[in-house]
């Protein structure tokens, strides 16, 4: 694609916020961050508040995250008197859903946890991407063996716009060395063995050894860990969305 290969050359040799100051300005008013409020997202909401970067930052409020999340949601707002925008789940589905199956009808079935993933994520997703040509989010290369074929910058064909990872090739040590030289608040759940938070019933701790997902939708098959947010354009064609 013609314009992601000249959007990279132009962000070659930049630096993370340079990259992001970039982008703000070349696709003014139609780049976007989403974040869960997790370490990486942490870090680059500080990059984009502390430069006062016009990046418009969004969160995913499904209505199932942990108290602790919420805490540095509020935390961040009141830190950086910045705005997060949320956004919800569209009431109707949720409770038919909910009134069908119950509350916890995810651990049911991949097709029911799938279809709750949809309500409280994707549809929301979908209505924040509207209208943008650049989502940013806190991907890293080392996540996920699917993470690691990604690319800091990809066309994603499902959302139809561009895709920037800026700390795609950050370590954890990295993340966590920035956090600390930056003195910027984080989700305690990570020192208590969550190297990766999501809603809270499909969320536990890991163990030493064991890899940086494994504590997300922990009952499924490895195979079927991604929530769908996240897909490589392989995937798309395939019809795995
Ligand atoms: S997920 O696909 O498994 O849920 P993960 O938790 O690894 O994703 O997060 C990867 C990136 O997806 C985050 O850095 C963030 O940009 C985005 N993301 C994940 N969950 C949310 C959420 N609830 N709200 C907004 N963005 C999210
Ligand atoms: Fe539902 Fe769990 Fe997906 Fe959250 S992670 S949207 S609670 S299935």
């Amino acid at each position: 694609m013609q314009e992601l290969n000249e959007i990279k050359q132009a962000l070659s040799g930049l630096d993370p916020v340079q990259k992001l100051q970039y982008l703000a300005e070349a696709f003014s008013g139609r780049v976007v961050f989403s974040t869960s409020f997790g370490w990486e997202d942490q870090v680059i909401t500080h990059l984009i508040f502390a430069n006062h970067i016009p990046i418009k930052v969004f969160t995913l409020e499904t209505g199932r995250l942990f108290p602790e999340t919420y805490y540095v949601w509020n935390r961040t707002l009141e830190n950086y008197g910045q705005p997060i925008y949320a956004y919800y789940p569209q009431h109707e589905l949720l409770q038919d859903m909910v009134n069908a199956k119950g509350p916890n009808s995810f651990y049911e079935s991949v097709e029911n946890r799938k279809q709750c993933c949809h309500i409280r994520k994707i549809e929301p997703l979908k209505r924040a991407l509207q209208g943008n040509q650049i989502w940013i989010t806190g991907i890293r290369a080392e996540q996920s063996p699917n993470r690691e074929d990604m690319h800091d910058l990809e066309w994603d064909e499902g959302n139809q716009l561009i895709k920037f990872h800026p700390i795609f090739d950050w370590s954890l040590e990295e993340v966590k060395d920035f956090i600390r030289k930056n003195n910027i608040f984080y989700n305690t759940l990570h020192d208590r063995g969550f190297p990766s938070i999501g809603c809270a019933p499909c969320t536990r701790a890991v163990q030493p050894g064991e890899d940086f997902r494994a504590g997300r939708w922990w009952w499924e098959d490895q195979s079927k860990k991604e929530c769908g947010l996240h897909h490589t354009a392989e995937e798309v064609v395939a019809g795995k969305e």
